[in-house]
């Protein structure tokens, strides 16, 4: 019996464990309600825009006109990439995981760039610096093992017309633009998910935003975490017709494998993005005249919530859209990362300000007081 077993309880994943207290989001899972630093997402996503959204998670209020400005002319002149990280990702084998593209131009320009990377209040600096270089590194990597040159800036473009311009080389319509602008504002926090964690944790043991951001850009790579919206969006790829969405699926059931883009570890209802991502497919879809996406997703959603009570997380809706935009598949979590950044960024900086190591413990089960056996005695 180990020392301490008869009281500890291991909280397996630190499920409902409140780690810290945080101004930045707060989710209301039984009522299915998300709100940065206090507004509806509901509200954002119909009258608000990235950079403004990015604003409101680092300051923690809405910006003037004026500081709205002043952040978009920031971002863009943020947005070019030193020659060196341009070499280096051109540098990278073109059949590398986007993820690890990410992750490592990130690591990369911090050593180009450490004026930026001091943890402390400076960090803001980085925030700025990543969230608008993020869409170049992807853009180059896209440009690169697609064999097409690299883009020429776009200073007039927004964030996210900016994103789209970048990995598919044509400006979005008005319509597909503003979809992109509201997945990237649906995707900027989320409270503690395991990528947002990652980065505390990192931060908390005074290490610099750029090594949290990399913390987070590897945890996001998991399918059960970013990577879910590629596999949503493969599965919807293997049911084809609509007719087959009751059989295939049942049969991932029947074999306990996970339908992707379905239950989340705080909503009991439909997630709030989900149902804000639902609309936006169908007006995406139905200006391309392509509703195939849609219909499946309407069907699978019915089957899953009859055979598992589950409901559709952000990820089941966000490939489809990113995929009607004309987006590689393997780009959609790097999307997720080029939102999420502004999140990771915030949570660093709270951090920063009210610093305590995060460190919990184990429930140590193994033996206890062995004899060591030297070698010669141990047998072959
Ligand atoms: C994101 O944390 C965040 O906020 C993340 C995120 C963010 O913005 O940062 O919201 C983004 O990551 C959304 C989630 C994307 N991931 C997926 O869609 C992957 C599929 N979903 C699951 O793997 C799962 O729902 C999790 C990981 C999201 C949450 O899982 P939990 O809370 O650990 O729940 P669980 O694994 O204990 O499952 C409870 C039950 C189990 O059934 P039993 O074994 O008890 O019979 O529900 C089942 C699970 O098998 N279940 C599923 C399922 N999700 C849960 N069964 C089939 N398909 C699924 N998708």
């Amino acid at each position: 019996m180990s020392p301490t077993a008869s009281t500890q309880v291991v909280e397996r994943g630190l499920q409902d464990i409140v780690a810290v207290e945080s101004h930045i989001t707060f989710i209301d899972g039984q009522g299915g309600r998300l709100l940065y630093e206090g507004y509806d997402i509901r509200d954002l996503a119909e009258q608000s825009t990235f950079e403004e959204v990015a604003y409101l998670l680092w300051y923690g209020r809405l910006p003037t006109a004026t500081q709205l400005d002043d952040l978009r002319q920031r971002l863009v002149g943020l947005r070019p990439l030193p020659e060196p990280l341009a070499r280096l990702i051109d540098s990278l084998p073109t059949d590398s995981n986007p993820m690890d593209v990410l992750r490592t131009a990130v690591s990369a320009l911090a050593m180009l760039e450490r004026a930026e990377t001091q943890p402390g209040p400076s960090s803001i600096g980085g925030a700025l610096r990543l969230t608008a270089a993020l869409p170049s590194m992807i853009g180059r990597f896209q440009r690169r093992r697609v064999g097409l040159a690299p883009l020429k800036e776009r200073p007039d473009l927004n964030n996210a017309e900016n994103l789209l311009y970048q990995i598919t080389g044509r400006e979005g319509s008005e319509a597909e633009n503003r979809a992109l602008d509201v997945a990237l504002i649906l995707h900027a926090d989320h409270e503690l998910n395991a990528s947002t964690f990652a980065a505390r944790v990192t931060a908390s043991t005074l290490s610099d935003l750029y090594s949290a951001v990399t913390s987070a850009i590897g945890t996001l790579k998991g399918p059960l975490h970013g990577g879910a919206n590629e596999r949503a969006v493969e599965l919807l790829a293997e049911i084809g017709e609509v007719s087959r969405v009751e059989e295939v699926v049942t049969a991932k059931l029947a074999r306990h494998e996970r339908v992707m883009g379905f239950g989340h570890r705080v909503y009991k209802v439909e997630d709030p993005r989900a149902t804000i991502l639902r609309a936006w497919l169908h007006r995406v879809g139905e200006s391309a005249g392509n509703l195939h996406s849609y219909e499946l997703l309407e069907r699978m959603k019915e089957v899953v919530h009859r055979e598992k009570g589950l409901y559709p997380n952000v990820d089941l809706y966000s490939g489809s859209v990113y995929a009607l935009l004309g987006v590689p598949k393997d780009l959609f979590t790097p999307i997720f990362a080029a939102s999420r950044v502004a999140g990771w960024a915030a949570h660093v900086l709270e951090e920063y300000q009210d610093l305590r190591l995060i460190r919990p413990s184990a429930l140590y089960v193994g033996p206890t007081d062995l004899r060591y056996v030297p070698i010669a005695e141990r047998g072959s």
